[in-house]
């Protein structure tokens, strides 16, 4: 059999079978489950989207009822896990702080046979419940705060801001970050996921899987690019024209980040939504001069690179929303991860389902036959 000619970075190249999420990048359209994002953002809840994400189908009140209980109870941490929380470097970085206690948390675990539907399920609520904890525990540690319990009247989403800041959310806040949660649980097989998908068909267990999907979404590429966003914003903040700003950055051969995308040559379907949602902050606590410089930032870049097919991505305007929500910019990426989480799930699972070892080949590239120089003459 010839191999085929290395299409780099896979683009274009199905890896899967999958049933979970759906885009179309010409004409910028996403849905879970046959669910259009738009729907789901509005008339949904992280929770909701959690389940139909992992089990195919809107959950029945029943069900979300005893999800959302068990999503409750694995908010607890043991005394020993936030010990591993508390000895980690506050001066690290957030995503790393969330991989490393993601593999401690597993070590916790007592189960080890993952092929158990029962036993996925338990560990599937575990890391969904108990992410959003360890982002925030290690926020308040790392400034001197005590842990704020965790509330089990509160959504997913209120509890993060709340275990986050210490103040509970205002029901507007909480509204916009539980619709930023659901515009950001899945995405077809970005680089993340595909991690997620290659570790779990090892039958790695859904800790490590998680912890090495987290490792993926951290690079400025991918998920760590609202993060990045935000400085950049800052940056131009003190420069006059925008337009020299990024011809300076473009001859310099740096890609400006939040734009840009893989699949979609159009405007992010998320970017929309999350541009809605920071209107409905600035509406009722005030404008940020940040998104006005946003939207000329994304006007001259659509003049210039618009033909290239290079618009706004979901990491443009999410971290304008953080921000207006009191969340430190180096916390913007896990707030992905916590998301994604639901995401990086279900396509474990639909890999369990019927699963293979990813294992491609390569073009092989480098010398033959060498023969072994001893270092006396080397
Ligand atoms: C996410 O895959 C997903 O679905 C990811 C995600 C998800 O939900 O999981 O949507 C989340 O990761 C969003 C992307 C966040 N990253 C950024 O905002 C970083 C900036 N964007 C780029 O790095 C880039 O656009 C990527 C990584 C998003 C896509 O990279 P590709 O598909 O490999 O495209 P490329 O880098 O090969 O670029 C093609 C051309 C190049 O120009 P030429 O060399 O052909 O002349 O477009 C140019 C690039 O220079 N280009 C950019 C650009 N993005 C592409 N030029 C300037 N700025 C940019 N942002």
């Amino acid at each position: 059999m010839t191999t085929p000619a290395l299409v780099p970075g896979l683009a274009g190249i199905p890896a899967a079978e999958s049933a979970i999420s759906y885009i179309d990048g010409k004409k910028g359209l996403l849905s879970y489950r046959g669910f259009p994002i738009e729907l789901l953002a509005e008339q949904s809840s992280f929770e909701e989207v959690a389940w139909l994400l992992l089990y195919g189908e809107l959950p029945t009140r029943d069900e979300l009822e005893s999800f959302q209980n068990a999503l409750v109870e694995a908010r607890t941490l043991s005394a020993r896990m936030l010990d591993v929380l508390r000895s980690l470097p506050g001066k690290g970085h957030p995503m790393n702080a969330l991989q490393a206690s993601m593999a401690a948390l597993g070590m916790f675990s007592r189960s080890r046979e993952y092929r158990d539907p029962k036993q996925q399920d338990e560990a599937i609520v575990r890391i969904l419940g108990a992410t959003p904890v360890l982002i925030a525990a290690f926020e308040r540690f790392r400034s001197g705060e005590d842990l704020c319990e965790p509330k089990p009247e509160l959504s997913t989403a209120a509890n993060f801001l709340w275990m986050l800041t210490g103040s509970e959310p205002d029901a507007l806040s909480a509204r916009v970050l539980d619709a930023a949660l659901i515009l950001h649980a899945d995405h077809t097989m970005n680089a993340s996921t595909f991690t997620a998908r290659v570790v779990g068909s090892t039958e790695a267990d859904p800790f490590t899987v998680t912890a090495s999907a987290i490792g993926s979404l951290t690079g400025p590429l991918h998920g760590g690019a609202n993060e990045r966003v935000l400085t950049m914003l800052e940056e131009i903040q003190g420069d006059e024209d925008v337009g020299e700003w990024i011809e300076a950055r473009l001859a310099a051969k740096r890609k400006i980040m939040g734009f840009g995308h893989r699949v979609y040559s159009v405007k992010d379907p998320r970017a929309v939504i999350l541009q809605g949602l920071c209107a409905q902050l600035f509406e009722e606590q005030g404008r940020t001069p940040l998104y006005d410089l946003a939207v000329q930032l994304e006007e001259v870049m659509v003049k210039r690179l618009g033909d290239k097919g290079i618009y706004p991505n979901v990491d443009f305007y999410s971290g304008i929303v953080y921000s207006k929500l009191g969340i430190p910019t180096d916390t913007f990426t896990p707030i992905f991860a916590i998301a994604r989480v639901a995401g990086w799930l279900a396509h474990w699972r639909e890999q369990m389902a019927d699963n293979k070892i990813f294992r491609p080949t390569q073009i092989y590239v480098g010398k033959h036959d060498q023969s072994y120089v001893p270092i006396a003459k080397r």
